[in-house]
């Protein structure tokens, strides 16, 4: 009996191959932005994250252009697997920020509602490619399998096996060195850190837009070009 299965999440990665070259200017620039950064405003057990603390602007921070440079790389890539057509669209990455997440520490689920395509690299994780520092959670907000709303809620039992076709989420475990892509729409969060170590992670957003006359139909679907948009007070 063949059961089948329809539109697939696509998550991307690579593991970086000169990663190990950078990670210690990257650790001591996240480190250093962290110490500048505003006075902590979050909950004791969330993680640092730079976009809260002033310090989300790294892609224009020259410690960190190598890893904008492979951001590029990899988001063209990405959409290019997806089917889009790069010569009708620009791409900014929009803001990016370092996560610094300590024992006992983790980022609870959110969506990057500003962006379109999310990046986040792994700079330094105490036992990579364990759990125990914190892995990425993808949560299925559509759940197309599951027949009634709520039934595979944890006030339930009624599933009684799980399996991929009525799985609600989805767990990358952290890895050094690793960049994975996916769409900013995606709710996702980091589960806690039980390491003593520091988990450091840089977070980017970026938006696709119109390139300037390009084909019918992408100032509909895409945001205009920036360069076209009037600021108010400014005619
Ligand atoms: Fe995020």
């Amino acid at each position: 009996m063949p059961v089948d299965t329809w539109f697939p999440l696509a998550v991307y990665y690579e593991d970086l191959a000169d990663a190990n070259n950078h990670k210690k200017q990257l650790i001591d620039a996240s480190l250093q932005l962290e110490k500048e950064g505003y006075e902590r405003r979050a909950f004791p057990e969330m993680a640092w994250t730079g976009d809260l603390h002033g310090a989300e602007q790294i892609h224009i921070d020259p410690r960190f252009s190598w890893i904008v440079g492979q951001v590029e790389v990899h988001v063209q890539q990405y959409l290019q697997t997806l089917g889009l057509d790069l010569n009708q669209i620009d791409l900014y990455i929009q803001r990016a920020w370092p996560v610094i997440s300590r024992h006992q520490q983790e980022v609870g689920s959110h969506s990057h509602n500003t962006a379109h395509i999310s990046a986040v690299y792994y700079v330094s994780v105490p036992n990579s490619g364990s759990d125990e520092a914190g892995s990425l959670v993808f949560f299925d907000d559509v759940r197309p399998n599951e027949v009634s709303p709520g039934l595979g809620s944890e006030n339930t039992n009624i599933i009684a096996s799980w399996n991929y076709l009525n799985q609600d989420q989805a767990m990358y475990l952290p890895t050094e060195g690793r960049l994975i892509l996916f769409p900013a729409k995606q709710r996702h969060g980091v589960t806690m850190n039980h390491t003593e170590g520091l988990r450091i992670s840089l977070s980017f957003d970026v938006v696709l837009t119109a390139k300037p006359g390009s084909a019918a139909g992408s100032y509909e679907f895409l945001p205009p070009p920036p360069q076209q948009w009037q600021k108010f007070g400014g005619i």
